[in-house]
């Protein structure tokens, strides 16, 4: 162990150490921070029935939605391959929930055969329930119509939203519903990622609150997910304490007059592993421009493409100088765009060589990243009491060709 007393850890694991052993560029998560943030959530809500699925496309490797699992957790899936993964890490399809958006009937059809819980948004889908799986509940995405979220990009409950069914139609769906023969067993809605405001939160649940008035008999309500953490020091994050006080006193109201079996379900992505991750590049070069000293890491926007798509925030250390004199960087990656991580950022002098560390990069991150520029995805690397487990290696030159096929052509 290099261990020094200033040395950068992680999981209480020195972060060059990881490097040493592992390569870099490479993701490293913490179980303990996953569980913390778990625990935060559960703790916060104080209803008879609380079912927490883990939207796992924020990070899709079977030993974290294992680890989930054995907090306790549920999973949130969007596609056939995401329900492959929980399935692999060893879930009931009683804990999946199915929230697609816009994929085919055939689609929907292969989740039935696999028999998780399924959530349709939109007419065609339900009238196609009807006809093929008579008997098989399912719950409806419900659009509030509320704009809510970070920013445009990740904002997905306004009128504007492609997600959901319009809680305009809610009257035709109902009736639709009964026509087609479906019984609808939950409602859904998911207004949004980065969600600051409570209010604005609680205030898409009272929409959902009353629309649910209008269902015989529900099993469940999900208010998906959208919970802020912080991206850096002192950085606002959803009050989910205040939240959960809040949306149990008017849950369990609802439920009392309602169904009392009735379960509420949340599918956090970020509140539960954004903290946990780490990304670990290397400083190709140091250079200087007239205005500005770029960092110019082993990594780009094929690795962590957060900032340039959402003009996200992560906080970046040198994990091989932490302690050191700061100075004002521009980091950027190696690929042939411009992949600005960072504009002027204050950062501990950096060398070739140094180990740069960013922070928040547990969630739609890894599983953002692409092969652009006919790079190789990093590795990846879970921490639990202290010991680093490989949980994905490195992609290998051979990987960039497995499913080209190189047909006999005419030139
Ligand atoms: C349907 C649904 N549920 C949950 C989430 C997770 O959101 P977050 O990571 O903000 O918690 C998403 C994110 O896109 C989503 O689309």
């Amino acid at each position: 162990m290099k261990g020094t007393n200033n040395a950068f850890l992680w999981g209480g694991v020195p972060v060059l150490d990881l490097v040493d052993k592992f390569g870099a560029p490479i993701y490293v998560y913490d179980c303990a921070k996953i569980a913390q943030q778990y625990d935060r959530f559960v703790a916060a809500f104080d209803v008879p029935s609380l079912h927490v699925n883990f939207a796992c496309k924020a990070l899709t490797n079977i030993s974290i939605l294992r680890f989930l699992r054995s907090l306790g957790a549920g999973i949130d899936a969007v596609s056939i391959g995401e329900i492959e993964h929980a399935l692999r890490a060893g879930y009931e399809t009683s804990q999946i929930v199915f929230t697609p958006s816009s994929v085919s009937l055939k689609e929907l059809d292969q989740a039935a055969a696999l028999g998780v819980r399924i959530t349709l948004d939109n007419m065609e889908a339900i009238r196609h329930w009807g006809r093929k799986h008579p008997g098989y509940p399912v719950a409806l995405r419900i659009n509030p119509h509320i704009m809510a979220g970070g920013n445009r990009k990740i904002s997905v409950g306004h009128i504007d939203s492609k997600f959901g069914i319009s809680i305009h139609h809610l009257e035709e769906v109902i009736q639709v519903s009964k026509d087609a023969g479906v019984r609808i067993c939950g409602l859904h809605m998911h207004t949004g990622s980065d969600i600051l405001d409570v209010q604005v939160f609680l205030q898409a649940t009272e929409i959902l609150f009353a629309a649910a008035e209008q269902f015989e008999l529900l099993d469940y309500i999900d208010f998906g997910s959208g919970f802020k953490v912080a991206y850096k020091e002192g950085d606002i994050e959803t009050d989910i304490e205040l939240f959960g006080r809040e949306v149990s006193a008017r849950f369990r109201t609802f439920a009392d007059r309602h169904n009392p079996a009735l379960q509420l379900m949340f599918e956090p992505g970020k509140f539960l592993v954004s903290e946990a991750g780490l990304f670990l590049a290397k400083a190709n070069v140091v250079k200087k421009s007239p205005t500005t000293t770029f960092v110019g890491l082993n990594t780009g926007f094929n690795h962590l493409i957060r900032p340039m798509f959402y003009d996200a925030y992560h906080e970046i250390i040198n994990a091989s100088n932490p302690s050191g004199d700061k100075g004002i960087y521009s980091v950027v990656g190696y690929i042939c765009e411009t992949d600005t991580f960072a504009w002027n950022r204050r950062i501990a002098e950096v060398h070739p060589g140094d180990v740069l560390a960013f922070k928040n990069a547990g969630a739609y991150a890894y599983m953002m990243a692409s092969n652009y520029n006919s790079r190789l995805l990093p590795a990846e690397v879970l921490i639990h009491d202290q010991h680093p487990h490989l949980i994905r290696k490195r992609q290998e030159m051979k990987d960039l060709f497995r499913h080209q096929t190189d047909p006999p052509l005419p030139f």
